[in-house]
């Protein structure tokens, strides 16, 4: 939530800036802004909406060097003045984070500045202009210290030809390119510009201008950090012929769900280790990363039978867990930044559980809490909603669950690439997505693992549809949620189970004798036969009770993705939503 970028250049920085945030859309879209130095004169647009409502006043900003941000609304309601950067005196900031105590602060040390907007952010730019000493890095940290919460803020001051910055909890990464040096959120806005980076670790702090780039730790001691290869480049970021990354992004699961086979070597060998004598297993994460797990809560059960929950980070924090030294906590996260999450695995290893990170970002802060990381290679995911990162943490999950059952699974997985982009490429939707749009509600009801993939099919339904939304276990239904069927009401029964089959249809006759409308996603022939009048069939490939949410969860991202462009929706940019989301 929330991208910042920064650079010091040797060449105009607005465009620049301009084009970082666009790739950093992802983190938030209520507002943007950017704040350029020129002749120790700061000049600064910002506006409410998404980063395009700069586009033609940005570059009336002179100046080499700037600091932009694309905002995700906590603190204080989308709108022009609530928009960063925020200025005071010498300064400029923008800021990715939340500062907790920005109310004790505005009573002890603020109680005069004149503030102008109703942000947490602002206090930071108010205290800077309050303490500063004439030197920019000493009386960044002074105000840092004064901070509780998360930040990463760039500032640009009047008398310092270059950008400060400063990160606690929330990820910048520095890098050096062509026309000068870079801070960002995140590698995409780096894309093209750097092709190394260096991620800055908690309480660090940096100094940038065009001639290079000073790291310091928290004692203001010049430090190292490792400098890595930029993996976003601007060829992985393109729409590649589609019209919206979620589509795009569908469509590239089968190569997530290969390519993270192909390097689940890395960490193999690691994983084994750190798993012995595993006696419980608990995956957690938040959204699409939270429904990996409960998938992979089902495989790794039967395969391992070593008793396995599943805990929504959020919640796993906050009840003070059992877990010990015998314990495995599998921390899923596609940034590796949901604060969550991140905490979560933190709180896992104080007790002395182990921990293993399965992400797509390499060099998250998760990856650095956690003692193993699975990575998940599914290549950047731009669309706010998860989809082709769900098939890698699909993938990655059931890899570990073949370490913990002494098998090795990767030829099941091999095999499922062709159905997977059979499904991707070739099933048709429209019938279901168009009763979806029409309708009051959609029940996704599944059992068992297809109960699973009926939760990430509501979630991902509602993220970009809008439409109310559940997922149910088929044979919970007619505990209540049957109340709420009528002729308006859609519901979407996974049935890949030969097993359940017979006890899942029931839930499909009782939706069809309440007037419901139906749509049936299932590899099981029998089922097709039985309801191809009276429900809409979406006929998938037989992958196996286990691998089947790889092609059913497919199917059930296209009816989200087509359900919202018949509503005329923006699929990859869903009202309210960001993709990283850094806050609690
Ligand atoms: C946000 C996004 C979801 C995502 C969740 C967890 O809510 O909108 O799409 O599933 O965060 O993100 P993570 O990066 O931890 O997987």
């Amino acid at each position: 939530m929330c991208g910042i970028v920064g650079c010091a250049l040797r060449r105009r920085a607005s465009d620049i800036i301009y084009g970082g945030l666009k790739q950093l859309e992802y983190r938030g879209y209520d507002s943007a802004g950017i704040a350029t130095l020129s002749k120790g004169q700061i000049s600064i647009v910002k506006k409410q909406g998404k980063v395009s409502a700069l586009e033609n006043c940005a570059s009336d900003l002179d100046g080499n060097i700037g600091i932009g941000h694309t905002r995700w609304a906590t603190h204080g309601k989308p709108s022009d003045a609530n928009a960063h950067p925020f200025a005071a005196g010498k300064f400029a900031i923008v800021h990715n984070g939340i500062i907790e105590n920005c109310l004790e602060l505005k009573r002890e040390f603020l109680s005069d500045s004149p503030f102008s907007s109703d942000t947490d952010s602002e206090v930071i730019v108010r205290l800077l202009d309050k303490y500063y000493d004439g030197n920019l890095l000493t009386t960044l940290k002074k105000v840092c210290s004064l901070l509780s919460g998360s930040y990463a803020i760039a500032v640009i001051c009047a008398d310092f030809e270059g950008i400060a910055a400063a990160k606690f909890k929330s990820p910048i990464i520095v890098g050096s390119g062509a026309d000068g040096n870079f801070a960002a959120s995140d590698a995409p806005a780096l894309a093209g510009l750097c092709r190394d980076i260096s991620v800055l670790e908690d309480n660090d702090f940096a100094l940038i201008t065009s001639d290079g780039i000073k790291i310091f730790d928290g004692d203001l001691n010049e430090v190292f950090r490792p400098v890595r290869p930029n993996l976003a480049t601007p060829a992985n970021l393109e729409l590649g012929g589609c019209p919206f990354y979620m589509l795009k992004e569908i469509r590239e699961a089968p190569y997530a769900v290969a390519n993270t086979c192909a390097v689940f070597h890395t960490a193999e060998g690691e994983v084994k280790k750190l798993c012995k004598n595993i006696n419980r297993i608990i995956l957690t994460g938040c959204g699409t990363a939270y429904n990996s797990g409960l998938v992979a809560k089902r495989y790794i059960e039967q395969f391992a039978r070593i008793p396995c929950e599943a805990e929504i980070a959020g919640e796993f924090r906050y009840k003070n867990p059992i877990v010990g030294g015998n314990t495995l906590v599998v921390a899923i996260s596609q940034s590796g930044e949901t604060a969550d999450t991140v905490e979560a695995a933190r709180l896992a290893k104080s007790a002395n559980a182990k921990v293993i990170a399965v992400t797509n970002a390499p060099y998250s802060q998760l990856n650095s809490v956690a003692d193993v990381v699975i990575p998940v290679a599914a290549g950047p995911e731009i669309c706010v909603a998860a989809t082709k990162s769900y098939a890698g943490q699909i993938a990655a999950l059931y890899l570990l669950a073949g370490v913990l059952a002494g098998k090795d699974l990767t030829d099941d997985l091999q095999k499922i690439s062709e159905p997977c982009k059979n499904t991707v490429e070739n099933t048709d939707i429209s019938a279901v997505a168009d009763m979806c749009a029409r309708s009051s509600g959609v029940y996704f009801l599944g059992r068992d693992i297809d109960y699973a993939v009926a939760l990430e099919g509501s979630l991902k339904l509602k993220e970009v549809s809008y439409i109310p939304s559940e997922g149910y276990p088929a044979g919970e239904l007619k505990h209540g949620t049957l109340a709420l069927i009528d002729e308006s009401a859609v519901a979407v029964v996974v049935i890949t189970s030969e097993r359940l089959a017979g006890k899942s249809k029931n839930a499909v006759e009782q939706v069809l004798s309440r007037k419901g409308k139906v749509a049936v996603i299932t590899c099981i022939n029998s089922i097709a036969e039985e309801f191809k009048d009276r429900a809409v069939i979406i006929k998938i490939p037989d992958c196996g009770e286990y691998l089947s949410p790889l092609v059913s969860s497919s199917a059930l991202q296209l009816i989200a993705y087509e359900t919202a462009l018949l509503l005329n929706r923006d699929p990859d940019k869903p009202r309210n939503l960001a993709k990283s989301v850094t806050v609690e």
